[in-house]
């Protein structure tokens, strides 16, 4: 579709999205490119909303006029292939009505960590969206996904953008290339990831309280992990349901397990909360939402990612792309599209260091069935936004868009 589509109201002959081409292992004529954390606080537009709201994390991922609006900022900005909900993995903890918030700086903390089989059994009495909070949270996420898809289009009804200036809609324009809209992704934590927060009670390294009640006590594992699958299954098919058109399962802390552990207790869990998001129908395509899956430290851990049942893996910085790709290729059923691997650290290496990395990330991805770059963890909150804005023209090899970037946000603001 051109540019000229939104006004002309047919879109009968549209074409899907690079990127859900990308995720179904067909070969679109642009690589699709989105950032993890590419929402939050890189961008100045999103630290003066924060500052603006005065609200907690939780609060403004709760609230869905805020949470619309900053999931697409980036869009806006960057023309990304994609939005991401701006949402958290413990939003769905919240919803079920467990107290638990974030700190700056140090990040999820939760009153009440679950170590004994009785906190257990406190913690799966409770459910998704239950009592009136969790209700009014459940509905409030729903509508911040279809507050978001408004702007981002759907394949019948052009995006908005109504009251948005010049560079914004060049920004949506870019970010929806040849089709008449922008998918937008979903998300939730994995069942190991989440379980790690509830029985740490905080970030860890290496996640010891959890692996020892994965050993100790196998019984009570089982009911955790199978709480957390639904949970998160849950999460991401309400996401799915509003309007997000693929999703993301997050492992972030896989990588601190043996693959022996990760394929016998834990796997199965990851594998019941992807199957639980799959029955979701997105009403954006009248189809399930394509799913990705990413850990971090999961060199030794991909082909079971993807016999997880994941359409596509996301693979980390730690580990070579080329590689990553070889042992994807068989390890379910048909080829595997990949996800990544920029390394976070490359954004503030000057631009004659990071343009060939990019370059050499694309040329890897060439030996995949389809190729989304992405980085191989979250933005950096230093990141300069004008950097991403330009790795993004680079991946999508647009000049026009590199002459944007390169003129910079604030000047056109
Ligand atoms: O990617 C995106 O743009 C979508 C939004 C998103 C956030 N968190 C927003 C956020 C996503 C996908 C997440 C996932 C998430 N949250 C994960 C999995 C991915 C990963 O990074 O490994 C994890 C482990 C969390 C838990 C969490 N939430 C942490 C560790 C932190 C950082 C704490 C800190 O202050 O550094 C958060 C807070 C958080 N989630 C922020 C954002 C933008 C920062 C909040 C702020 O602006 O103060």
């Amino acid at each position: 579709m051109t540019d000229s589509a939104p006004n002309s109201g047919e879109f009968a002959a549209d074409v899907a999205p690079a990127l859900l081409r990308a995720l179904t292992g067909a070969r679109p004529e642009r690589t699709p490119v989105w950032f993890m954390r590419q929402a939050g606080r890189s961008l100045p537009e999103y630290r003066a909303l924060r500052d603006r709201a005065g609200l907690s994390m939780l609060d403004v991922c709760l609230d869905p006029a805020l949470a619309a609006e900053i999931t697409l900022q980036p869009v806006r900005r960057h023309g990304v292939d994609a939005a991401v909900f701006f949402s958290d993995i413990m939003v769905p903890l919240r919803l079920a009505g467990l107290a638990v918030r974030i700190e700056p700086g140090l990040g999820p903390v939760l009153d009440e960590p679950v170590r004994t089989p009785a906190d257990v059994a406190r913690l799966t009495a409770r459910r998704y969206g239950e009592g009136e909070a969790g209700g009014a949270g459940a509905r409030a996420v729903e509508a911040g996904v279809r507050a978001a898809c408004a702007e981002l289009g759907t394949p019948t009804a052009p995006g908005g953008g109504a009251n948005l200036g010049e560079r914004p809609l060049a920004g949506l324009a870019a970010s929806r290339g040849s089709a008449s809209w922008t998918p937008l992704i979903g998300f939730g934590g994995a069942p190991f990831t989440l379980a790690a927060y509830l029985v740490e009670g905080r970030a860890s390294r290496d996640h010891l309280a959890a692996r020892t009640l994965m050993h100790a006590d196998p019984g009570a594992w089982d009911a955790l992990m199978t709480w957390c699958a639904r949970l998160t299954g849950d999460f991401i098919a309400a996401q799915v349901r509003a309007g997000a058109s693929a999703a993301q399962l997050f492992d972030s802390w896989a990588g601190s397990l043996s693959p022996a552990d990760y394929r016998a207790r834990v796997a199965p869990y990851s594998a019941l909360a992807l199957s639980i998001a799959r029955r979701a129908v997105s009403p954006t395509t009248g189809a399930p939402a394509p799913l990705i899956h990413f850990g971090t430290g999961t060199a030794r851990l991909l082909a079971d990612m993807r016999a997880a049942g994941a359409d596509a893996v996301g693979v980390d910085d730690r580990t070579d792309l080329a590689e990553a790709i070889a042992v994807l290729d068989g390890a379910g059923p048909g080829p595997c599209p990949v996800q990544g691997n920029l390394d976070p650290a490359l954004l503030t290496a000057p631009w004659e260091v990071l343009a060939p990395a990019v370059d050499a990330c694309l040329e890897a991805g060439r030996a995949a069935p389809a190729h989304v770059v992405n980085l191989g963890h979250g933005v950096p909150p230093t990141t300069d936004p004008d950097v991403l804005t330009r790795l993004v023209a680079r991946v999508h090899g647009s000049a026009d868009w590199e002459a944007t970037a390169l003129a910079g946000w604030e000047a056109a603001a």
